[in-house]
């Protein structure tokens, strides 16, 4: 499905405006840490999804982060994958929004702005591992994902993609794998890092 709502972001946003949308910096790490531990649970690493992520940065200027004044309230990355043969692809997840700001319209503005700024950067499709009734509505759908596979068990209805390219995940089949570049080290250990309890136990 080509994306050209992306071209058409409705202007008008449910969102307040003191919430703001910005380019993840790495002092969010921690607080971004916590809002996903929130919202999956200890569970969110066994995910086949995370078997793109773990080690490897996000695409550059493809991280982002909802601010509720100087509070982090929702976060959004995505990854640069190859689908089978196709290439230029990216994965989106996770995508997380504090519980107590829900429904406000911050989860769509940032999977807007995200797929905006993806497809002005000439990635040619996104793909995600969701809720379909949720996804749809920016255009994704399982019409293109029949014969493509992830890195581990989920559930094949799940497996969503839109095209910014028309065609771009024709004839796709296959493995969906982490782009070639190697994974980074650095990111492994921040990731670490932010996940030792700043509490220890007594
Ligand atoms: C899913 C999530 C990101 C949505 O964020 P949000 O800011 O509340 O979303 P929005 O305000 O943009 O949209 C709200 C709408 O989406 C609907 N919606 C929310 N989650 C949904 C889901 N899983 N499936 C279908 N619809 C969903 C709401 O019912 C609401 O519908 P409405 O517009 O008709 O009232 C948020 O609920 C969340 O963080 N959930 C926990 C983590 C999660 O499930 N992440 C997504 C992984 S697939």
């Amino acid at each position: 499905m080509m994306l050209s709502a992306v071209a058409s972001l409705p202007q008008q946003h449910r969102r307040p405006s003191r919430i703001t949308i910005r380019g993840e910096r790495r002092s969010d790490v921690a607080a971004r840490e916590e809002l996903l531990d929130a919202a999956f649970g200890p569970g969110r690493f066994a995910k086949s999804s995370e078997r793109l992520r773990e080690g490897r940065v996000p695409a550059r200027g493809l991280a982002f982060t909802a601010l509720d004044g100087k509070r982090l309230i929702g976060t959004l990355r995505l990854w640069p994958v190859t689908a089978g043969a196709a290439r230029g692809c990216l994965l989106l997840g996770p995508l997380a929004i504090a519980s107590d700001v829900r429904g406000r319209g911050v989860g769509a503005d940032l999977v807007w702005r995200a797929l905006r700024e993806a497809k002005r950067r000439g990635y040619r499709a996104v793909l995600l591992v969701g809720d379909p009734p949720y996804y749809q509505r920016f255009g994704f759908s399982a019409g293109n994902t029949g014969c493509l596979r992830m890195p581990g068990p989920y559930e094949r209805d799940r497996l969503l993609a839109c095209e910014f390219v028309a065609g771009a995940l024709k004839g796709a089949r296959g493995m969906i794998s982490a782009d070639r570049r190697r994974p980074s080290w650095f990111a492994g250990m921040i990731d670490r890092v932010v996940r030792i309890p700043v509490t220890q136990p007594a």
